[in-house]
């Protein structure tokens, strides 16, 4: 790896001989350049003696094609900033606190060259900063907390160009926000890492650009030089699937005592019922049916009715019964689906569509199961979109998990935010003739199978539920 460093002080006469006194197991850094203004900075002399490249315009190191890293050690931000605006796309430039970190790195590699854990460590901090070879976003923030340095995760994350970060203030480019942060929903812990000198952690919960709830876990460790805080690095990790498969894993408990309960009352409830409803019908075969009583008579058999379907709804839910599976072809099921509920839609004047992969692999499941969680998902779907609206199935296979994903998004009202949590429990409904059951049923089912479900809504636009179900291996077919 070919550096060439911008500024010939004492910080450059250190790397050179650092870089002269040591053999180098990970990477093998060469100085082939130095650029100062100061002909007579002690770097500048040894690189000028050593008969390396010596320029008072770092401009120089633009046209070289031998350069593949640039080290800016004049601490000054314009200058930076002018380099990672002028050198190639693969030229990689760090600034000066960054730089530091480098030493740090090396000093860990030097003092201890001959451990090999101490190495791996500095291996590891060494592609966290250059390489950045990991799925971490991670920020080196100067004391004004002006970001000096950051990765390219973290640049792919924000969908920025490096150029437009370094030099601006973290809060600015990470939260929008014209202060640090503060409070109990966002504590700064670079703050605190600048007051204490020590690493600090925090979660931070950011909002996507649909609303939806982000989780991130942010550590900070402050840089030293000569004993004092220079800066830190910050290495922030998205935990939002970890905290979801939590939520999941309590969902998934607190369903399973809900189902025991119901399993109880509902088959308790059903006997009176059936008691109620033949003996409100065997009296209204008594009277006549011009007789106020006879009206009376018919709503309670009506409403007796609708409490055994709730009753039996519940029992649905409750009976834990293992799936019976086939190998099958989803798109099959979604297309069955769709002639069930075709007409309940054309009568709401919803279209339905679908965007299905002709290359799904089978799938192992209970048919039936399967296609009352499609129903139940249609249904609401379809109820709560307005005449015009769209409901759309989509299938595809995930290419890094191999899973199969199902889609069944409508332009419906959507689902607001305080509701989202809830949708899954037992009971909940905002329909006034819904039961609240059909979502906790479909949840049930899906993770009977070894899948999950999400969902993802944006109110007044619509409603996404993604079904992720494993397959059985090995074999394809068309839709
Ligand atoms: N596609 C959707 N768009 C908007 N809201 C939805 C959608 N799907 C579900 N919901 C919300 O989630 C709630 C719970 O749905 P769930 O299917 O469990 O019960 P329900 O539809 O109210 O009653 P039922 O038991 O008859 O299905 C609904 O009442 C509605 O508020
Ligand atoms: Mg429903």
């Amino acid at each position: 790896m070919n550096v060439a460093i911008v500024g010939g002080g004492s910080k450059c006469l250190y790397l050179l001989n650092f870089i002269e006194q040591h053999i180098f197991q990970i990477i093998s850094p060469k100085i082939i350049a130095v650029a100062d203004t100061n002909t007579d900075a002690v770097g500048f002399v040894k690189a000028r003696n050593q008969g390396l490249f010596v320029t008072q315009d770092y401009n120089d190191f633009f046209d070289r094609n031998d350069v593949d890293l640039i080290i800016e050690l004049t601490g000054d931000l314009d200058i930076y900033n002018d380099i990672l605006r002028k050198k190639k796309k693969n030229v990689r430039a760090i600034a000066h606190t960054t730089a530091i970190l480098f030493w740090e790195i090396s000093r860990i590699a030097r003092k201890e060259q001959d451990t090999r854990l101490k190495l791996h460590e500095a291996k590891t901090i060494y592609e966290v900063m250059i390489n950045e070879l990991i799925e971490e976003d991670v920020m080196v923030i100067d004391t004004d907390y002006c970001i000096t340095d950051i990765n390219d995760t973290m640049l792919n994350k924000l969908g920025l160009k490096r150029e437009k970060t370094i030099g601006h203030f973290c809060y600015e480019i990470t939260h929008h926000r014209n202060t640090p942060c503060s409070g109990n929903n966002h504590p700064c812990p670079l703050t605190q890492s600048l007051e204490t000198h020590k690493p600090s952690k925090t979660t931070h919960i950011h909002l996507d650009k649909s609303g939806n709830e982000l989780y991130y876990s942010i550590s900070c460790y402050p840089i030293k030089e000569k004993g004092e805080v220079t800066g830190v690095i910050e290495i922030s990790s998205d935990i939002t699937k970890d905290i979801k498969r939590q939520k999941n894993m309590m969902q998934q408990e607190k369903l399973m005592s809900i189902g025991r309960l119901s399993a109880g009352i509902a088959h308790e409830i059903n006997n009176p019922l059936t008691t109620i409803m033949t003996s409100s019908m065997l009296l209204q075969e008594d009277t006549d049916p011009d007789d106020p009583i006879y009206g009376e008579l018919e709503t309670i058999s009506k409403e007796a009715l609708r409490c055994r379907n709730i009753v039996k709804s519940l029992l649905d839910f409750a009976r834990q019964s293992k799936p019976v599976r086939k190998s099958l072809n989803f798109n099959q099921i979604i297309m069955d689906t769709i002639f069930l509920v075709q007409k309940q839609a054309g009568f709401n004047d919803i279209k339905i569509s679908t965007n299905l992969s002709d290359n799904l692999p089978m799938t192992y499941l209970d048919k039936d199961q399967i296609q009352q969680t499609l129903i139940n998902l249609a249904l609401n779907a379809i109820e709560a979109t307005d005449p015009g609206g769209n409901v759309k199935f989509s299938t595809e296979t995930n290419p890094e998990t191999g899973m199969i994903h199902i889609d069944i998004s409508d332009t419906g009202c959507g689902i607001p935010k305080e509701n989202l949590d809830k949708i899954f429990d037992p009971f909940f409904t905002t329909r006034e003739t819904g039961t609240g059951l059909g979502l906790a049923i479909t949840h049930g089912i899906i993770e009977q199978h070894g899948g999950t479900i999400e969902v993802e809504s944006t109110p007044g636009k619509g409603t996404c539920f993604t079904i992720m179900l494993p397959v059985k291996q090995g074999e394809k077919h068309g839709a």
